[in-house]
C-alpha cells in the first residue's frame, strides 16, 4: 500500500480540524468541530476553554477525518499539525495529540506554520496561484501583504500596527450586539445598509502597512454617542472603510510590484464584499484573482495537510514543536 495521503491536523484557535488531503491538494476528507457556541457568550475566544473543547474533540475529529477518507494510517506519508501561531494550550492539543498517534503509527509528525497553511488554501482542490503573486492574508490574527515570486519565496511587504483587520470586524460584532464571529454577520448587516457615516481609513495613504484600532475606536465613540442610529449603516460604513482601505493597499502593491495573481486568504477573505472589491479591482488591472473556495477561507485542517507537502518536499526538518510568533517566512 502506497503512503500517498497526508493527515493534517489544525487546533491554533477555536476550531479542531483534521482533514487528509493528497499530494495534488484533492481533499478526501475535512472534518471541522466548531467551538462558536462556547466563546460566543464571551464575545471572543476563551483560550482555557478552547484548550478543554480541543482535549474532548481532537480524537474523535481524527477518526471522522480518517473514516471519511476510508483509509487507515497506513496510508499516511505523513502527519501535518500546526505549531504556530495560534494559543499555547489549543496548539499543544494538537502537537501532542499528532506526536502520540505519529508514534504509535509510525508516521512521520510536522510542525505547521498556520500562516503557511492559508497560504495554501487557494490551491487546493484545484491549483490557482501563479506567481509572481501579490498575496493579502486577512484573518483574525494577522493582516498583511506580502509578494511571492515562487513557491518557495516570500516577502513581508507590509503588515497592521496593531489590530487585525478580522479582530476589527469582532469587535465591532460585538459593539453592535451581532455576536460572534463578528465577520459574517457584520458583512450580511452591511448589506442592508448605507455607508452614510465618514469613518477614518488608517493609513490609506502612505504605503503598504495597515492600522486598524483607530477605526475600530471610532465605530466605538460613534455608537457610544449616537444609539438611535441605524446599525445596519454603522455596519456598512465600518465595511466601506475596510474595503478601501484593503483594496487600495492591494492596488498599491500591485502597482509597486507587477504581479500575475492577486491572492487573498484568511477567514476575512470569506467576505462577499471584500470578493467583490477585489474581482472589479483585479479586472481593471488584468491580474488574476485568486481565492480559495468559501470553505477553505476560514480555519481549516486540509491547508495544513497541503503545507505539509510543501515541508516533505523541501526537506524542512520536522519540528513539532510549538512556536507562537511565527511569521509568513517562517516555517
Ligand atoms: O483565518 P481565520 O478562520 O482564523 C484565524 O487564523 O484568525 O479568521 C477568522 C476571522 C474572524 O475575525 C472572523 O470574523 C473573520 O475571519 N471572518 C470574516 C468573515 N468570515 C470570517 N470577516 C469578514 N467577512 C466574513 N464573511
Ligand atoms: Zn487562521
Amino acid at each position: 500500500m502506497s503512503r500517498d495521503l497526508i493527515l493534517g491536523i489544525e487546533s491554533s484557535c477555536d476550531d479542531t480540524a483534521a482533514a487528509v488531503v493528497d499530494a495534488d491538494g484533492q481533499v478526501r476528507s475535512s472534518v471541522i468541530a466548531t467551538q462558536t457556541a462556547i466563546h460566543a457568550e464571551w464575545g471572543g475566544v476563551y483560550p482555557e476553554f478552547a484548550s478543554r473543547a480541543h482535549v474532548d474533540s481532537i480524537v474523535p475529529t481524527i477518526a471522522k477525518a480518517l473514516a471519511e477518507a476510508g483509509i487507515d494510517a497506513r496510508r499516511l506519508r505523513a502527519i501535518g499539525v500546526t505549531r504556530g501561531p495560534g494559543l499555547i494550550g489549543p496548539l499543544l492539543v494538537g502537537l501532542n495529540t499528532a506526536a502520540g498517534l505519529g508514534m504509535g503509527w509510525g508516521v512521520p509528525v510536522i510542525g505547521i506554520n498556520h500562516l503557511r497553511g492559508h497560504l495554501r488554501s487557494a490551491d487546493l482542490e484545484q491549483k490557482r496561484v501563479r506567481f509572481p503573486a501579490i498575496i493579502l492574508l486577512v484573518s483574525g490574527g494577522h493582516s498583511f501583504l506580502a509578494r511571492m515570486t515562487g513557491p518557495g519565496d516570500i516577502a513581508l511587504l507590509g503588515s497592521t500596527r496593531d489590530d487585525s483587520v478580522g479582530e476589527a470586524y469582532d469587535k465591532v460584532g460585538r459593539m453592535l450586539g451581532l455576536g460572534y464571529p463578528g465577520g459574517p454577520v457584520v458583512d450580511r448587516l452591511a448589506a442592508t445598509g448605507t455607508a452614510s457615516i465618514p469613518f477614518p481609513r488608517p493609513l490609506l495613504a502612505e504605503g503598504l502597512e495597515f492600522s486598524f484600532s483607530g477605526l475600530k475606536s471610532a465605530v466605538s465613540r460613534y455608537v457610544d454617542k449616537t444609539p438611535a442610529a441605524p446599525t445596519a449603516d454603522v455596519a456598512a460604513s465600518f465595511v466601506a472603510a475596510c474595503m478601501e482601505v484593503m483594496l487600495s493597499k492591494c492596488r498599491r502593491a500591485l502597482d509597486a510590484f507587477p504581479s500575475a495573481a492577486l491572492v487573498i486568504v484568511g477567514g476575512v477573505s470569506a467576505s462577499p464584499q471584500l470578493r467583490a472589491g477585489a474581482t472589479t479591482l483585479c479586472a481593471e488591472l488584468g491580474v488574476e484573482l485568486c481565492l480559495p473556495p468559501l470553505r477553505w477561507s476560514t480555519d481549516n485542517a486540509a491547508m495544513i495537510a497541503l503545507a505539509t507537502w510543501d515541508y516533505l518536499q523541501l526537506e524542512r526538518p520536522p519540528r513539532p514543536l510549538p512556536q507562537l510568533n511565527l511569521a509568513i517566512g517562517d516555517y
